[in-house]
C-alpha cells in the first residue's frame, strides 16, 4: 500500500516515519522547502525525542519528501495532517491549509482512494470536504474520506504513533474502514481499541478529549487558588483526589497553565464552533477554563512583583521556554509568556531552555537568552521555574544559591525540592502550596 502525508509539522512528519516504520511506501508534501530538505537530509525540522532515528532509518528507502503534490498520484491513502490554528481576528480556527491541501490534492486522487484526515478541526468540516471532492473529481473517480484524529502528545510523539492508545475511525462508506484496518494492523494486533464511528463524532472525538485535559488542569489550577487563599497544599489535594480511579492523579499538576499547538486553541475553536451551531451555552464552561488558565501567568507576574517590590529594572531567571519538557514548541507557552510580560514591565529577563532558545528567540528576539540555566541564574534577584526540564530539578540549591543576588525562587511547576532550596536558605514559592 503505498501512503501520502499532506503537512510535515510534528504531527505529519512524525506520523509519516511511523507509517514507513510500518513497511508503507511513504511521500510526505509539504509547501516549506526548507523542512522538506531537512526531512530528505534525515533531519526532523524540530525537536521530538527519538523521531530522527526513525526518519533516518527510512529515508531514501521507503520514505521521500517533497514540495511537488503531483507525487501523491500512486498513492492509495492520503492523510491530511496540516495545521488550523486560531484565526488572527477570531477564536475560530483557521481552515485555510485544510482547505487548501484539499484543493491541491484533488487533481491527483485516483480511483478507489482514500483521505483521511486527521488535522482538529471544527465539527461538520468532513462532511463539507467529503462534498468538495465528490464535486471537483470526474464521475470515473471515485473517492472517500475518513476521519481519524491523532492524540499524539509531543514528546512521546514517536510511541503515541506506533502504539496509540486508541484508534478511532469516522467512517461515511463501505472501503473505509477496512482501509484503515490494514494500515493500523500492527497497532490492532497489539489490542489496541477501535472505535468505528460518523465523521462528526470522530472530529469530537479529538475535540472533546482535549477540552476534558484542558478543564482538568484548569480545575487543579482553580483548587491552586483557594489552596493560596486558605494555606492548603494543592499538591496533597491532588494526590489525594487522584487516588480516587474515577479521577486520577494525571493532568492534575498545578502551577502555570497549559500551553502549546493544542489545548489553547482547541478549546477556543470549539466553544467558537458551539456558538455558530446555535449551542453556546453548552461550552459556555470553556471560557472559564481558558481564563483560568491564562490567570496563572499574571499570578506568577505578579508573584514576582510583590517580592521584589517593583518589576523595573529587576533581574529575573527564567528556567524554560517550550510550553513542556522534551519539546522546542513555544507556541502559548506559559514560560515565554510570562517572561515577556516580565521583560515589558521593564524587569531585565534572562532565559534558558535546553531545546526550544531558537524558536523562543524567533517570536520574542528582544529577551536575553543565555547560554545555560546557571549563566541564566548568574546575579538574578528571583528565579523562575517554568517548564519542568530534569536538569533543572537537578540544580543544587546550595550551589546556584551562592551566584544569586537573592535567594528568591519560584516553583512555577510545583517540582523542585521546597526543603532542600529552604534548608539552602532560599525564599521557595509555589502556587497553590505554602
Ligand atoms: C495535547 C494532548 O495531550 C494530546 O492528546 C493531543 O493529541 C495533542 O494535544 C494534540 O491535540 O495534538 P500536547 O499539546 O503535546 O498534547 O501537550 P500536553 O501533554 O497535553 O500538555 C499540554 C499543556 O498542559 C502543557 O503546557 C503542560 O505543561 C500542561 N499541563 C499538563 C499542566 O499544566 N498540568 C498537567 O497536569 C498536565
Amino acid at each position: 500500500m503505498r501512503i501520502s502525508v499532506i503537512g510535515t509539522g510534528y504531527l505529519g512528519a512524525v506520523h509519516a516515519a511511523g507509517m514507513a516504520e510500518l513497511g508503507f511506501d511513504v511521500v510526505g508534501v509539504d509547501i516549506d522547502a526548507a523542512k522538506v530538505e531537512s526531512l530528505n537530509q534525515g533531519r526532523m525540522p524540530f525537536y521530538e525525542p527519538n523521531s530522527d532515528p526513525l526518519l533516518d532509518k527510512h529515508v531514501g528507502k521507503g520514505l521521500r519528501f517533497t514540495t511537488d503534490m503531483a507525487e501523491i498520484a500512486d498513492a492509495d491513502v492520503h492523510f491530511v495532517c496540516v495545521g488550523t490554528p486560531q484565526r488572527k481576528n477570531s477564536l475560530a480556527a483557521d481552515m485555510a491549509f485544510v482547505n487548501s491541501s484539499i484543493d491541491a490534492m484533488i487533481p491527483f486522487l485516483k480511483d478507489g482512494s482514500l483521505v483521511v484526515g486527521k488535522s482538529t478541526v471544527p465539527v461538520g468540516t468532513a462532511e463539507k470536504l467529503a462534498e468538495r471532492i465528490e464535486v471537483a473529481t470526474p464521475e470515473s473517480v471515485s473517492v472517500e474520506l475518513a476521519w481519524n484524529p491523532e492524540f499524539l502528545r509531543e514528546g512521546f510523539a514517536v510511541q503515541d504513533t506506533l502504539h496509540p492508545d486508541r484508534l478511532v475511525f469516522g467512517v461515511n462508506g463501505d472501503n473505509a474502514e477496512g482501509i484503515l484496518r490494514e494500515v493500523y494492523a500492527r497497532a490492532i494486533g497489539d489490542d489496541t481499541p477501535v472505535v468505528v464511528t460518523d465523521l462528526p463524532t470522530a472530529e469530537l472525538v479529538k475535540v472533546a478529549a482535549n477540552s476534558f485535559l484542558a478543564t482538568k488542569i484548569s480545575f487543579i489550577n482553580a483548587m491552586a487558588e483557594i489552596c493560596d487563599v486558605t494555606g492548603a497544599d494543592v499538591t496533597a489535594l491532588a494526590d489525594a483526589i487522584g487516588h480516587d480511579e474515577r479521577i486520577g492523579r494525571k493532568f492534575l499538576n498545578a502551577g502555570v497553565g497549559f500551553g502549546g499547538g493544542c489545548l489553547p486553541k482547541d478549546i477556543r475553536a470549539f466553544s467558537a464552533r458551539a456558538s455558530e451551531l446555535g449551542a453556546g451555552q453548552s461550552l459556555a464552561f470553556l471560557n472559564e477554563v481558558d481564563a483560568i488558565n491564562l490567570r496563572r501567568r499574571e499570578q506568577v507576574v505578579n508573584l514576582v512583583r510583590e517580592h521584589l517590590g517593583t518589576l523595573h529594572g529587576r533581574r529575573v531567571a527564567v528556567l524554560g521556554a517550550a510550553f513542556k519538557p522534551d519539546s522546542d514548541d513555544v507556541r502559548d507557552s506559559p514560560a515565554l509568556s510570562i517572561a515577556g510580560q516580565l521583560h515589558l514591565a521593564g524587569a531585565q529577563v534572562s532565559v534558558y531552555d535546553p531545546k526550544a532558545m531558537p524558536n523562543a528567540a524567533r517570536i520574542f528576539p528582544t529577551l536575553n537568552y543565555a547560554d545555560s540555566a546557571t549563566e541564566a541564574i548568574a546575579d538574578a534577584e528571583a528565579v523562575l521555574h517554568l517548564t519542568e526540564w530534569p536538569e533543572f530539578r537537578e540544580l543544587d540549591p546550595a550551589v546556584i544559591g551562592a551566584d544569586v543576588a537573592n535567594k528568591l525562587m519560584i516553583d512555577g511547576r510545583n517540582l523542585l525540592d521546597r526543603d532542600a532550596y529552604r534548608q539552602a536558605g532560599w525564599t521557595y514559592v509555589g502556587l497553590g502550596r505554602p
